[in-house]
């Protein structure tokens, strides 16, 4: 892009400022500008708006099974799991594309040794936990890992250092999520320096667009993967592939499922499973209407009582269908260095909007969506942040529940 074709596209979207100091620039940095302002979407990113409030629209309990409901017919669905799993036709796929900033790492989220007495990564507690359903399966099952540009060197070398946990190396591919710039509060694209706007990971729901678009996304059709079973970086007790799971959602015949976990009270702050306007939604804690937190079901507990634990199973021709649709941008609030008057500000307080996608809004596109209940205490243990609630003393104290050594 030269500047003259720059200059038309940024006065198109107000977005001029981003050739503040190019005079100022070599010819490189000039360059390296023009081609990070060709890289950005602007169209998609035009019709966000920065001041609306999600509005929750009719909302309903989403169809889900309990525990025990689950536990009644436990072994059929392990049996119909694990033969689509030694049929090829699960693959996993590792949302390791986030900045993990609650944490305050520089390294990537996986890497972090949740360890006490011996080492132990987050991707190792995943990877272990993958192993035993191999073991039962006697396949691998392909294995997608999401990074994005910020993570993708160092995550890559972790997996090469520590021999792919033991997992066939061949069945693991890497990619790189899109990005998104960071916007202050009246709508401008931030610059990080004189010659490059700030870009960030643009959120977990794209992780589908940018797996087609990648090489290793051919996979998908020569190896005829008929389910995506997506998961987060940040549950140490993540069961990936589980052939339970996997039955009870095929033997649902719905579109997609989602492992929920029955919330600790009213007010965990947490998503949870329902159907809004008749569509399946995940509703985030401080979007639910204070009535509906405490609502009762017929049982006395409460109705609206699945909150989701990022472990997702979506069918892939579904998914093709629904790929095209543009997904909105929900607005993060976080701390982003920029420059201003040509000196770099550091905030103290959060200052600027990141653009995200969430993976949550393909679930409603999905159509249909099965809650799938597991016990809390064995497949429930976020790492947000270091201590508190979700933390790195919370995941410890859950592995060592499970019998994990740590
Ligand atoms: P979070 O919403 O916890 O975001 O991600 P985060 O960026 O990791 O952490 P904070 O908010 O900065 O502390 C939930 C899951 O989605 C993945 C994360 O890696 C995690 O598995 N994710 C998030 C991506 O893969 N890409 C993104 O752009 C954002």
């Amino acid at each position: 892009m030269n500047l003259s074709a720059a200059k038309m596209l940024l006065e198109k979207y107000g977005q001029t400022q981003l050739l503040d100091y190019y005079g100022e620039l070599d010819e490189r940095a000039r360059q390296e500008l023009l081609t990070a302002i060709e890289g950005i979407d602007f169209e998609s990113l035009s019709g966000m708006n920065f001041h609306a409030e999600r509005r929750v629209g009719e909302l309903s309990p989403a169809d889900a099974l309990s525990l025990a409901k689950v536990d009644a017919r436990r072994a059929e669905y392990e049996e119909k799991g694990l033969q689509a799993i030694r049929a090829g036709k699960v693959a996993a796929v590792l949302l390791a594309g986030g900045q993990g900033t609650r944490l305050g790492l520089d390294a990537p989220k996986g890497t972090f040794n949740i360890g006490v007495n011996k080492e132990l990564s987050i991707f190792a507690c995943q990877m272990n936990n993958l192993k035993k359903v191999v073991e039962k399966a006697g396949v691998y099952p392909h294995l997608f890992v999401m990074t994005s540009d910020l993570n993708d060197a160092p995550t890559r070398a972790f997996f090469k250092e520590k021999n792919y946990f033991g997992y066939d190396c061949t069945k693991i591919h890497f990619y790189v999520q899109k990005t998104a710039p960071a916007f202050s509060f009246d709508g401008k694209i931030l610059l990080e320096e004189k010659h490059k706007p700030v870009l960030a990971p643009n959120g977990n729901g794209g992780w589908y667009v940018s797996l087609k678009e990648a090489e290793c996304g051919s996979i998908l059709a020569s190896e005829g993967i008929e389910w995506l079973n997506v998961y987060g970086v940040d549950n140490v007790l993540q069961r990936i592939c589980d052939p339970v799971f996997i039955g009870a959602t095929l033997d649902s015949g719905l579109a997609c499922s989602g492992k929920v976990v029955r919330k600790a009270s009213a007010e965990e702050k947490v998503g949870v499973l329902c159907k809004e306007n008749g569509l399946p939604s995940v509703v985030e804690y401080f979007e639910m209407p204070p009535e509906k937190k405490t609502e009762k079901g017929a049982d006395g507990g409460l109705l609206y009582c699945y909150g989701v634990t990022l472990n997702y199973l979506f069918n892939v021709k579904i998914l093709d269908g629904v790929s095209a649709n543009r997904l909105p941008y929900h607005l993060a609030v976080k701390k982003v260095k920029h420059i201003i008057d040509g000196k770099q500000f550091v905030p103290e307080e959060p200052n600027a909007y990141k653009p995200e996608l969430l993976a949550v809004d393909i679930v409603k596109l999905m159509g249909s969506c099965l809650g799938v209940e597991v016990e809390r205490d064995k497949e429930f243990a976020p790492v947000k942040n270091m201590t508190g609630t979700d933390s790195v003393d919370t995941a410890r104290a859950l592995l060592v529940k499970n019998g994990v050594e740590i």
